[in-house]
């Protein structure tokens, strides 16, 4: 079995990212994988940081805590063979709520600046990054915003902390019909993808 921990980052079941929830979570369970979800609106996920957290982190004075449910998603990722974020882009990026998890989550000395007191994060086998796009993915290209928002999702927030790394925009969902096809097609593409790497192993 394949530990897979999919981030999940939409506040409304009526979307569309939604319907792409429940198509992956889907096909992953036909298949070899184990699925646990981090809903992060179901959970009311805290996204800012407190003051104490940002002191934490900002002067890397590792004494103070690690609050409780920064340590639960720590839990989790220490089980995930496999982690799959996944989101609509706003303003091309992530929501922030996914971007807070980034900015709690991935704390000091333990995504980064590890210390050999502290736990650290291990080397996920797998990571990728699903998100959809109201833009077509032609014209997010033309723009710059693929390689921008490649660089920073794959390049630095997944960065050395995965062993694979994969990022699909399912673009154009404004005009919805005339793409989903495309898009369940590309999903599952991406899952045999995942599955080799473990074939592979
Ligand atoms: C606040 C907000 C900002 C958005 N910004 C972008 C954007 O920068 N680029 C883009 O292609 N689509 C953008 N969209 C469109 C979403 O990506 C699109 O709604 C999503 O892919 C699919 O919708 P659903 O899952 O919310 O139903 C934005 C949508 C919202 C609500």
């Amino acid at each position: 079995m394949i530990n897979t921990l999919i981030i999940y980052s939409h506040p409304s079941k009526k979307s569309y990212t939604f319907q792409v929830l429940e198509q992956l979570t889907q096909i992953l369970n036909n298949q070899n994988f184990k699925v646990e979800v981090s809903d992060l609106y179901a959970m009311n996920f805290l996204s800012d940081m407190t003051e104490q957290e940002y002191e934490r982190e900002g002067f890397a004075n590792i004494q103070l805590p690690i609050p409780k449910d920064v340590i639960e998603e720590h839990k989790k990722i220490g089980e995930a063979d496999c982690i799959i974020f996944l989101y609509p882009v706003w303003w091309s990026d992530c929501p922030a709520k996914l971007k807070g998890w980034f900015d709690r989550v991935f704390s000091v000395g333990y995504a980064y600046g590890q210390r050999p007191e502290l736990p650290k994060m291990k080397t996920v086998k797998c990571g990728a990054v699903i998100c959809t796009a109201g833009h077509p993915n032609n014209f997010l290209k033309e723009i710059g915003i693929e390689q921008s928002m490649q660089n920073i999702m794959l390049d630095d927030r997944l960065g050395k902390r995965f062993e694979n790394k994969d990022m699909l925009i399912l673009g154009g969902t404004l005009d919805i019909e005339n793409v989903r096809q495309t898009h369940i097609k590309q999903i599952e593409r991406l899952v045999n993808k995942i599955n080799q790497y473990f074939a592979d192993a």
